[in-house]
């Protein structure tokens, strides 16, 4: 099986977006942190960092998606369905957490939320961050 030591967290470029570099670097120091509570196996320690990791994911979520209606992108409906499915998934996981303590779903989570995050921002936000960059810089 994999061990939490062996998830590789991709780092993540910045867009020169302020606000977006700055809620991806959080969210990416919050999954380091889970890996390294869940090889220790520190319950405690991973419920709280999976509870911070939905708070933050939806407040850069709400962030990115008010971005999106200001610049009028036109991917928004595609993109806030991406973001929805994640937060189900992570709301799920962190009430399962509430109850029982299963190991097998949050190393399945630790291994799939690191993937989709790395995806989502290299494919979904940077075609974002493109069109607000040139949003900005009055080139559209
Ligand atoms: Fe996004
Ligand atoms: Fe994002």
């Amino acid at each position: 099986m994999m061990t939490a030591e062996t998830i590789a967290i991709q780092a993540w470029e910045n867009f020169g977006i302020p606000e977006l570099d700055a809620d991806h670097g959080r969210i990416e120091d919050l999954m380091r942190s889970l890996n390294g509570a869940a090889h220790a196996r520190n319950l405690k320690e991973v419920k709280q960092l999976l509870a911070d990791l939905l708070n933050q994911t939806r407040q850069h979520f709400t962030n990115e998606e008010l971005a999106m209606r200001k610049s009028r992108y036109p991917d928004i409906w595609a993109h806030s369905n991406q973001h929805q499915t994640l937060s189900l998934d992570l709301a799920q996981l962190n009430q399962k957490l509430g109850t029982t303590m299963d190991w097998v779903a949050l190393n399945r989570a630790i291994q799939f939320l690191p993937q989709w995050f790395s995806q989502h921002v290299l494919e979904a936000d940077s075609k974002f961050a493109k069109w607000a960059l040139k949003d900005r810089s009055g080139n559209r």
